[in-house]
């Protein structure tokens, strides 16, 4: 090949690695998003996350176009690229998730066709916030134990995440790295209790264990795991008991969603992808298509007011590889 088209080929292959250069007007929405979002940065790395920020508002646009059943839309995350936030707030290893053989026993009778726990009274606590530690498994274990004690009792309490980054190791548990739900139902099970938000407070970081029995609010009697892809077994367990802690597998495109059914045909399935703990609180079906109602832990900003709806029906991203409730004592 000529040196002349060597080079021309050359630039065309770096013109095409440089960044996408941003308009006045995304510029102006990137002001606008780190006014709204708090967001200090040095010069060079203003324009690190400008740079990123258009890239996810480009996606978030041209999803909107088309036609899906859910819509994008900007949120804490949209100066963040996946890879970043697959590293602070994902498991960052594949978590022992499979109950191949559950415990959960089926009933005769129909399940309702749609549930809300949120609605039928005081049984669901505001959405937390986990920050940055992949703690997400404390949040969804709190949320179900919260939520099953408020069904039985009437009372809602609000219960410790940060005891569960400390101190549920011996269950396979890994703090802000990592754990599963019914391994922490486990540990509150055998620990004899835990504690409530007041007097264990939540720190989005690894600690030492503080666990004082005495101040234990909540308890576990025994742990129910739903077999591997057993997705009418969460239906019922839903529809006849409380909600239910899951885990499925996040992509980058799950961390732009802002309402709708969330549906993914390339995530994968299988329970050694799955990278993410949360709560069903509930299920519904929309213009044909069933849905979970599951409440985050991203905070109140994320999503519709920190919930999500995901397509229900199709084990959409292993949603239904390992999912588990606690029996609680009372
Ligand atoms: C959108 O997609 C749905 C399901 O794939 C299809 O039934 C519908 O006709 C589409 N609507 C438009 C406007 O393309
Ligand atoms: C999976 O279970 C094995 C055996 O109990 C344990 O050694 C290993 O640490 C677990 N892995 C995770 C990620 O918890
Ligand atoms: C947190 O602590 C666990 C042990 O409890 C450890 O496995 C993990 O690597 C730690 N993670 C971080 C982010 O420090
Ligand atoms: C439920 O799952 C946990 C951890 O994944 C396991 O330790 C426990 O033995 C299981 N319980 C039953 C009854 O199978």
């Amino acid at each position: 090949m000529p040196a002349g088209r060597r080079a021309v080929l050359g630039l065309l292959a770096a013109a095409a690695l440089l960044p996408c250069l941003s308009s006045a007007d995304e510029e102006f929405h990137f002001k606008s998003w780190m006014l709204q979002y708090n967001r200090k940065y040095s010069l060079e790395e203003y324009y690190q996350r400008l740079q990123i920020f258009v890239a996810n508002k480009r996606r978030i646009d041209r999803h909107n176009a088309g036609n899906h059943t859910f819509e994008m839309g900007l949120n804490q995350f949209s100066d963040m690229t996946f890879t970043e936030f697959r590293k602070t707030y994902l498991w960052s290893e594949p978590q022992n998730c499979s109950a191949t053989k559950g415990n959960f026993l089926a009933s005769s009778g129909p399940c309702p066709s749609a549930v809300d726990w949120r609605k039928k009274g005081n049984y669901v606590t505001p959405v937390k916030n986990q920050g940055a530690c992949g703690s997400c498994w404390t949040f969804s274990t709190t949320g179900c134990l919260e939520s099953a004690i408020a069904i039985a009792t009437g009372k809602l309490l609000s219960l410790a995440e940060q005891q569960l980054v400390d101190c549920a190791q011996d269950f396979n548990n890994h703090g802000c790295s990592g754990g599963l739900p019914s391994q922490a139902f486990e540990y509150i099970l055998y620990n004899k209790g835990l504690q409530g938000e007041d007097t264990y407070p939540y720190q989005a970081q690894n600690g030492t264990c503080k666990f004082q029995p005495e101040k234990a609010i909540a308890f576990v009697k025994d742990v129910v795991n739903i077999t591997l892809y057993d997705e009418p077994g969460m239906v019922e367990a839903v529809g006849k008991h409380n909600p239910v802690s899951f885990a499925f597998e996040v992509t980058d495109d799950f961390l732009r969603y802002s309402k709708g059914i969330y549906s993914n045909p390339t995530c994968d399935k299988t329970p050694d992808k799955v990278n993410h703990a949360v709560l069903a609180v509930g299920y519904g079906e929309e213009n044909g298509t069933p849905y979970w109602i599951v409440k985050n832990s991203w905070g109140p900003l994320w999503g519709m007011d920190g919930y999500f709806y995901i397509e229900r029906g199709k084990n959409m991203c292993g949603l239904a590889a390992c999912a588990s409730y606690p029996v609680p004592q009372v």
